[in-house]
């Protein structure tokens, strides 16, 4: 169990919905500590570069037109094993995949408005949390 710091983000769906409070809890009920919470905007240079991977693909423009529509809550969270605990805590991608328990499987409504981001590895981890919390 490696002690290491993961980034998250909730998405604009998730504020504008009012689903923050509950969110929070259910961060903090794993045992993970919050050490850095930010309510504000994604500027466009920080969405280019969190979503470098996918430049090109079709859903690429509306992501990053999405990302950056509304306040966003940004957050470094951390303790032993935090990266791929909130992954799993997230749930799939896709909402209507996602199970029941999960962020999105209870709070996504489609494929852009998935209500929560997290690092995919602790490398994404390290750099994202160089772009937002620069
Ligand atoms: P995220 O980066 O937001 O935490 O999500 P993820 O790792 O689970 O998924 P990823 O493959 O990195 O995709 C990033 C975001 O792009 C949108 N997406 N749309 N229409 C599509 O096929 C499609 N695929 C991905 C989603 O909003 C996803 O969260
Ligand atoms: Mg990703």
């Amino acid at each position: 169990m490696a002690d290491m710091k993961t980034y998250i983000m909730l998405k604009p769906d998730a504020v504008r919905n009012r689903h923050m409070g509950e969110i929070i809890n259910r961060i903090e009920r794993t045992g993970l500590t919050i050490e850095r919470m930010v309510l504000e905007m994604v500027t466009p240079e920080q969405a280019k570069a969190n979503y470098k991977e996918h430049e090109g693909k079709p859903f690429y423009e509306g992501l990053i037109k999405y990302i950056t529509s509304g306040p966003v809550v940004k957050m470094v969270v951390s303790g032993p094993d935090a990266q791929p605990i909130m992954r799993k805590l997230m749930g799939a991608t896709n909402p209507v995949e996602a199970a029941p328990g999960t962020i999105r499987g209870d709070f996504g409504v489609c494929m852009d408005e998935n209500v929560i981001h997290g690092s995919d590895s602790p490398e994404s981890a390290e750099r994202e949390i160089g772009i937002f919390f620069a």
